[in-house]
């Protein structure tokens, strides 16, 4: 640097104190804000201008200040540490950003005695498409992390868990007070019972609230990808699609909750894995010689009996004893057939609200009969599927027990409801032969659909009195298309 003024004249210290004089003149002049700090970091001397915009009407009250009770984000006090200037900068104020310039100011000996910091902004015009490149940027940064904040959230409340069956009551009592604890939690129910309801209700009412609620869907995940899924990769670690690297579900789930849905299909080596994670609180993202320290508390479900799975040796059974602690059994819909009711209008409201707005749909009490002498093998999510096909294929706002009937088993997937015939018997004939217990093999996915299509054309036709023009009409199918149907599948009119 000294080498620089080596060529000039006996009176070059004159000519460097020129030059820094009208430097800073210059700057003074032309930025928004000039502002000189001590050894300390405290404020030595601001401009008017630079104090009014932090509020200061009076520059004097500025002075002898720490930098950051003035201008908060300053890194006057980073410069003054370091001795190295910061030459071009963005500073967040809570207006627009300024565009800073941070240089050290030092003693004969080379000590640092302070610095002297300038705001650009203003004079600086050539800044700006760098600047609304910076700030389109930085708002897009906001809102992703706003909605990802969202989706993290908790979908819903201990308010969505609808019933009041004993049983209800007793698992919502439960749910609230795991809510209260900071121990795992251990969902157990069949399909559909409400478990990720339950975990969702908990989270959002735990002291981790307002921190992120991760999912992640054992079951649904390859054996091979689980354990990045689970924690991470540092970039190259692993020759999949995707070489960047990846931030591990526990790593994003830090400070709030990890939901682990069907657990009991976590692949041995992996419980493995995840029972130390529980136990040190710490982990080492794949190909990384990085610790990552994990503050995430665990809420497990399964649909599978893990009991059985540790006796038969597929499921840890240090891992089960850990994660079953609060342990929260979601019964069976069956066994609280007293919340069919509510459960169903609630469901209809929801229904009639997102598909065919202002509709009212009311459920005869044949409907409600029947809906309640059935078993539920799809619990809770298959009496919303089957209620979302009543109200697809219902034409009137009131829903009966000749609508239902045809669609009940067949939202469960197993098709169990082929084969029973809709004119004939009462509902508890009807439930009876539609219960997994009595139910015959299970027909495929399209034999079910051939099966419910033939009973509802057939219906359709015995309601009009076997016209088919009538018939097409009313189930809003071509003529044409009716009569191929009729014949293909030999329905008689
Ligand atoms: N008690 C309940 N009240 C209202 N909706 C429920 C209830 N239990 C389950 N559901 C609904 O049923 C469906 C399945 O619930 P879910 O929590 O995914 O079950 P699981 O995780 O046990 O398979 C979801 O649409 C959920 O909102
Ligand atoms: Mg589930």
């Amino acid at each position: 640097m000294m080498n620089d003024w080596a060529g000039l004249p006996a009176t070059y210290g004159d000519v460097l104190r020129r030059a820094m004089d009208s430097l800073f003149r210059t700057f003074e002049n032309f930025s928004e804000g000039t502002f000189i700090v001590d050894a300390e970091a405290r404020v030595v001397w601001i401009n008017k201008r630079y104090a009014a915009r932090f509020g200061f009407s009076d520059p004097q009250q500025a002075i002898g200040r720490d930098c950051e009770a003035v201008i908060p984000n300053s890194l006057m006090r980073e410069v003054v540490k370091t001795g190295k200037p910061i030459l071009l900068d963005i500073l967040e104020t809570d207006r627009e950003p300024l565009v800073v310039t941070r240089l050290p100011l030092k003693d004969d000996a080379g000590n640092t005695v302070g610095a002297v910091g300038f705001a650009l902004f203003d004079e600086l015009k050539a800044l700006t498409p760098l600047f609304s490149h910076y700030s389109r940027v930085q708002q897009e940064l906001i809102a992703t992390r706003q909605s990802l904040a969202q989706a993290r959230r908790a979908k819903y409340t201990f308010g969505s868990f609808v019933g009041t069956s004993a049983a209800s009551l007793e698992v919502k009592r439960q749910a609230r007070r795991a809510a209260q604890l900071e121990s795992p939690v251990l969902l157990l129910g069949e399909t559909g019972t409400g478990k990720e309801l339950l975990a969702h209700a908990i989270h959002g009412g735990s002291a981790r609230a307002n921190q992120p609620l991760v999912t992640v869907n054992v079951a649904a995940i390859p054996d091979t990808l689980l354990e990045v899924e689970f924690f991470g990769a540092a970039p190259g670690a692993y020759t999949g699609a995707d070489r960047k690297g990846r931030v591990g579900k526990f790593e994003l789930a830090n400070g709030g909750t990890l939901f682990l849905d069907e657990i009991g299909d976590m692949p041995l080596p992996l419980q493995g894995k995840l029972l130390r994670v529980l136990q040190d609180k710490e982990f080492e993202p794949l190909g990384s010689n990085r610790i990552v320290r994990a503050d995430v508390r665990i809420i497990a479900a399964t649909s599978a009996d893990l009991p059985a799975l540790v006796a038969a040796g597929r499921f840890r059974a240090d891992l089960f004893y850990r994660l079953n602690v609060l342990t929260i059994q979601a019964p069976p819909l069956r066994e609280r057939v007293s919340d069919i009711e509510a459960l169903a209008y609630a469901m209809l409201e929801d229904l009639s609200t997102q598909a065919r707005g202002g509709n009212h749909f009311e459920l005869q009490d044949d409907a409600l009969r029947l809906l309640c002498s059935y078993g539920w093998p799809g619990n809770v999510r298959e009496l919303r599927n089957t209620l979302e096909r009543a109200v697809m294929l219902s034409d009137s706002e009131r829903i009966d027990a000749r609508a239902l009937a045809p669609l009940l088993g067949m939202a469960h997937g197993a098709g169990v409801g082929v084969g029973i015939s809709t004119g004939a018997g009462t509902a508890s004939t009807i439930a009876a032969s539609t219960t997994p217990a009595g139910a015959a093999e299970p027909a495929s996915w399209s034999d079910a659909m051939a099966a419910f299509e033939k009973r509802f054309l057939s219906d359709a036709l015995r309601a009009n009195g076997g016209r088919v023009i009538d018939a097409a009409a009313q189930i809003g199918m071509g003529r044409a298309t009716l009569y191929k149907k009729i014949a293909a599948y030999g329905i008689e009119a």
